[in-house]
């Protein structure tokens, strides 16, 4: 694979100013994210990962340093990289067909609304019984699937979500993670998810990227080859393995470590 595929993110500091205050969010951050794959950012509450994602999403900009995806450089939000936030983000007043449309009409795309986009998307997520359903007659779960849906349905070269499950129960949340393991890797999407939970970042993530914080520093990245060797898609072998229990042990002592320092 060529280094100019894939997200390269290159000494990206933040800084924060509000008010005569300075906050330093992000110090020298440095990783790059090769096409194709599932990369995450696991850190304590304040680290800085909404931060990063969004400079990501150039929603926000770096004080300092580059980020590349597919060798262009990010300066502003474009439709190589589609979010999906932690609120479902869908319309109340449209349907389920309507919504995941909804993304292709704003950016002009006449060629899509051929529909089969459209159902091909709503068909991965598996909600072809809702398509003409209003999201107020869907659960939580079955809402995020639409704001998923509606953002792959955009071709996104990278895949951006902050903390998408975190308001589901656990077993939707588990549901919902094997969805978007099988969509993504069905449509060889790069993907950059924030979660602060240890299980789903090892199950989700083939590179997991661990931040510490005040300022976010990247202090360990983790492959997580391990999995290679697993029956695909299923959680009981990969809680069992014995590489799961090692790295969500010393996750879980990096996490400590961050807590005691904020003490
Ligand atoms: N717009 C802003 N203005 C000033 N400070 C900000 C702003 N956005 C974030 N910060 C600060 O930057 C740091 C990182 O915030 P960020 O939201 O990125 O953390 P996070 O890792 O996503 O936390 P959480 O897990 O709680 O969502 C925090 O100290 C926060 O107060
Ligand atoms: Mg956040």
């Amino acid at each position: 694979m060529s280094s100019n595929t894939g997200l390269e993110i290159t000494g990206v500091n933040k800084v924060f100013r509000s008010g005569g205050r300075t906050v330093q969010a992000l110090e020298n951050i440095s990783l790059s994210l090769s096409a194709g794959k599932v990369g995450v950012l696991l850190g304590p509450s304040g680290c800085g990962k909404s931060t990063l994602l969004r400079m990501v999403a150039g929603l926000e900009k770096p004080s300092e340093g580059d980020i590349n995806l597919n060798g262009r450089a990010v300066s502003q939000p474009g439709r190589d990289r589609g979010m999906v936030f932690q609120d479902y983000t869908s319309f109340p007043w449209l349907s389920v067909r309507e919504n995941v449309a909804y993304g292709l009409r704003i950016n002009g795309d006449r060629s899509a609304l051929n529909e089969g986009t459209v159902d091909h998307f709503i068909q991965a997520v598996g909600l072809e019984k809702f398509a003409n359903a209003y999201p107020h007659q869907l659960s939580g779960g079955m809402r995020q699937r639409v704001a998923i849906a509606r953002t792959l349905a955009n071709y996104p070269e990278l895949l951006l979500m902050d903390e998408p499950f975190g308001a589901l129960d656990p077993e939707t949340r588990w549901q919902m993670q094997d969805l978007l393991l099988n969509v993504v890797r069905k449509e060889r999407n790069t993907v950059l998810i924030v979660t602060h939970d240890i299980e789903e970042a090892l199950y989700l993530g083939d590179v997991v990227y661990f931040l510490s914080r005040h300022p976010g520093r990247l202090n360990e990245t983790i492959h997580t080859d391990f999995k290679a060797g697993l029956p695909e898609g299923d959680r009981e072998a990969f809680l069992k393995s014995e590489d799961y229990r090692r790295l969500e042990l010393h996750i879980r002592r990096l996490m400590r470590e961050e807590g005691r320092d904020a003490a």
